[in-house]
């Protein structure tokens, strides 16, 4: 293991940009940040009936989540027991069993080998108990969002979320009947490393007026953009201990971009529903991270996982999020919406896409690897202010990013699960 405390100086405001390159270090992500951290795995609406199932990952494992015959959400490592070829195949679906397609084992719903072709050439002692697929011991929900720990002795997901959840209730909590995803999910690949994406969504506010210029001129009814009205916008940034972090601009009359889904709003229910600063802030045009990899954009209507394929790769996988009480066209008003700002081809989301791949393009030069970035932007300004929840800071800040590599590399010097079992 190395030890990345040179390498993030959190307080300083300092990152060495090895820790986007390095293959012993992504390595070590695998092992200390995947593998121990609350992972977004689906959202309970893709589960109506037990055997409905979705395939997705917890770091590079692959796997699947399904509705066992209880109904209890499970997930299982997508692992042929017997040589491990990949069980299921299909994004998505519903099966009473899960077959492997190699040799014909069979796995229930809850995981155990059900079948086992020509059994009896095994050895008597052969157990099928024993060789059930391998569970993710640890799936807890918040307000429709799944998550999966390979911990299982870890925090709880709401204690480790903590004040993240004020700040997540503006998007998951503005209906009492709750959130669903609608249609599929959105998948591309992005050249760049996982933590480029990550710690945008949790603390860069400061790329909008650059990064989106043409973008936001396209989107003014004057042609001119609000650029110099973005630059005065007040807001705050909140990041966590855990390394969660959210920015939003704060402005008194909140509204939703989508015009029929402003329409629909009641802001004034909205405001006794979640209260008055929740309506101005983080239900505005904000983005956050929940560390280490699940994002989300609360007025475009977007959830996403940034999935780590090597140091320099990323799959993003996006869904459309909508309140369930919503009409079906202010659904669809709000997809479109989603679709033309932050979909695969949104005019924002090309934007962000390119710089990521632009900084780990050239981030393999030996000189260039060795020159540190800057987050140093508010430094020590982090306060709370007594209006939202947490250490705050202004909306142009580091702050957040500050938080984020704080944990990232604290958890990456610190043995988990597996590590003080094997010392046991
Ligand atoms: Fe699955 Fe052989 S690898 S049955």
């Amino acid at each position: 293991n190395i030890d990345v405390s040179t390498l993030v100086d959190s307080d300083g405001g300092l990152i060495d940009r090895s820790i986007y390159t390095e293959t012993s270090i992504y390595a070590q992500e695998q092992r200390r940040i995947f593998a121990r951290s609350w992972l977004f795995l689906a959202h309970t609406s893709q589960f109506k009936k037990p055997g409905d199932f979705f395939t997705t990952f917890m770091g590079e494992d692959p796997i699947i989540v399904t509705m066992d015959k209880t109904k209890t959400i499970r997930a299982y490592l997508n692992s042929c027991r017997h040589r491990g070829v990949r069980l299921c195949r299909a994004d998505a679906g519903a099966t009473k069993m899960f077959t492997c397609t190699y040799h014909g084992w069979s796995f229930d719903l809850a995981g155990a080998l059900q079948s086992v072709p020509n059994e009896k050439a095994y050895p008597e002692d052969f157990d099928r108990k024993q060789w059930g697929l391998i569970e993710v011991p640890n799936v807890q929900s918040y307000k429709g969002l799944i998550f999966g720990n390979w911990d299982k002795d870890a925090q709880s997901l709401e204690e480790n979320l903590g004040d993240m959840r004020y700040y997540m209730d503006a998007m998951l909590d503005r209906d009492p009947e709750g959130t669903e995803v609608m249609g599929g999910v959105m998948k591309w690949t992005l050249e760049g490393n996982w933590k480029l994406a990550a710690e945008q969504f949790a603390t860069d506010w400061y790329h909008v007026n650059m990064s989106h210029a043409s973008a936001l001129m396209v989107l003014s009814p004057t042609g001119r953009g609000p650029k110099a009205e973005i630059a005065a916008t007040p807001g705050r940034q909140f990041g966590s201990e855990n390394g969660h972090g959210a920015g939003f601009p704060t402005h008194p009359k909140s509204r939703f971009d989508a015009r029929p889904v402003h329409e629909y709003y009641d802001y004034e229910a909205l405001r006794e529903r979640l209260g008055d600063a929740a309506v101005e802030g983080p239900m505005t045009t904000g983005h956050a991270t929940v560390f280490p990899n699940f994002s989300y954009l609360p007025v475009n209507g977007s959830i996403r996982v940034w999935h780590p394929k090597g140091p320099d790769k990323m799959e993003v996988w996006a869904w459309v999020l909508v309140d369930k009480s919503m009409p079906d066209e202010v659904k669809d008003a709000q997809r479109l919406y989603n679709l033309r700002t932050f979909g695969p081809s949104g005019i924002f989301e090309a934007d962000d896409g390119e710089n990521w791949s632009e900084i780990q393009a050239i981030s393999h030069g030996f000189v260039t690897n060795n020159v540190p970035l800057n987050f140093q932007m508010g430094i020590g300004s982090e306060r709370n202010d007594g209006t939202y929840p947490g250490q705050t800071s202004e909306l142009y800040s580091d702050a957040a990013g500050r938080a984020f590599y704080r944990h990232w590399s604290k958890q990456m010097n610190t043995p988990a699960w597996h590590e003080r079992t094997e010392q046991a």
